[in-house]
């Protein structure tokens, strides 16, 4: 009980969660009563039994038809501030959220109300919960190049307020992380930052793909890096943060449970860890709960769950003076 009120007591920002997979129950259950089509179930008891993952594969189905749901700028607008005024409550002042732009076109979604709905939401956001919003828009790796072209095209174009990174999501076997080269050539050039997923359902080899051919300026997951010393020492050295997030991983049984995730011997060889939820109510989670099960499960002391909370801040693409107001 002592821990969850540090926890909560702390400042914190989150780096990895998906827009899509913030969703609550409740938001989540009102669309599949609008959207029977999507075979989402609209009952909770059944919803509670469709998020539990027999694998990553199951989950990527999963969180389709969930955004498959989302049809135009309000349903947007609402999952933003969904998503504020639940980060409002455990106290996290600012977050990075992944959206996957192409995914949402291909729904029907109209760019111009996807791009409303972001900036209505992000600016209520701040308004009405205080909470800070920024961008990773994220090519959906499946879909192969033209998804990489395309997502792209559409964070260039019309860039919106808040936008600050440019990901690569969705399965990573038999999805090569180099095709997408060219695609975050670009989008660094154009100042947007880099922060592939990697080494989430494969092994170390993706994340140096990820290193060295995307320019990953933090990895998302990198769970499998502990595989490596070499790759360790690296992430290590260069101060390359991962973007955590223990429960994802058990929850898609990429790890057994979180007594036994890397994630302490990723704190071991000095790797800049953060904590994130990826997908919270999917996976039964929130910040709140990473931190303080992690905190129990390695037997943390206080000094060193802040030393998590900082090293998010630290990790963040905020400016250096907001940095500050937050460590
Ligand atoms: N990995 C890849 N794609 C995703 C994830 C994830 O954890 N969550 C939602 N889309
Ligand atoms: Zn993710």
């Amino acid at each position: 009980a002592s821990t969850r009120a540090f926890v909560r007591a702390l400042p914190k920002v989150e780096l990895h969660v998906h827009l899509v997979g913030s969703a609550d129950v409740d938001t989540v259950l009102a669309l599949a009563r609008r959207h029977p089509e999507a075979g989402v179930p609209t009952d909770r008891a059944e919803l509670e039994r469709f998020y539990a993952f027999r694998d990553f594969d199951h989950f990527l189905a999963v969180y389709w038809a969930v955004q498959s749901m989302i049809r135009g700028r309000d349903d947007v607008r609402a999952l933003v501030t969904g998503l504020a005024a639940r980060l409002a409550g455990q106290n996290v002042r600012y977050a990075e959220v992944t959206v996957t732009p192409y995914n949402h076109l291909l729904d029907g979604v109209p760019g111009d109300e996807l791009l409303t709905g972001l900036t209505e939401g992000r600016a209520e956001a701040l308004a009405d919960h205080g909470v800070e919003l920024a961008w990773c828009f994220d090519i959906p790796g499946e879909k192969g190049v033209v998804a990489g072209r395309e997502t792209l095209v559409f964070a260039l174009r019309d860039r919106p307020d808040g936008l600050v990174s440019f990901g690569l999501g969705g399965p990573e076997v038999g999805v090569g992380r180099a095709q997408f080269a060219p695609f975050f050539t670009a989008a660094r050039e154009a100042g947007l930052h880099s922060v592939p997923h990697a080494g989430e359902t494969t092994g170390p080899a993706t994340i140096w793909s990820a290193l060295h051919d995307l320019g990953a300026e933090r990895v998302g997951h990198g769970t499998s890096c502990t595989a490596d010393p070499r790759l360790l020492e690296h992430l290590a050295g260069h101060r390359v943060p991962l973007e955590v997030c223990p429960t994802s991983n058990v929850r898609t049984r990429q790890v057994r449970s979180l007594a036994e995730h890397p994630v302490r011997r990723m704190l071991d060889h000095g790797v800049v860890v953060t904590l994130n939820t990826d997908d919270p109510p999917m996976f039964g989670t929130t910040l709140e709960d990473e931190y303080v099960a992690v905190a129990d499960a390695l037997g943390l002391l206080p000094a060193e769950v802040a030393g998590l909370a900082r090293n998010a801040v630290e990790a963040s693409f905020l400016p250096g003076g907001r940095k500050a107001e937050l460590l």
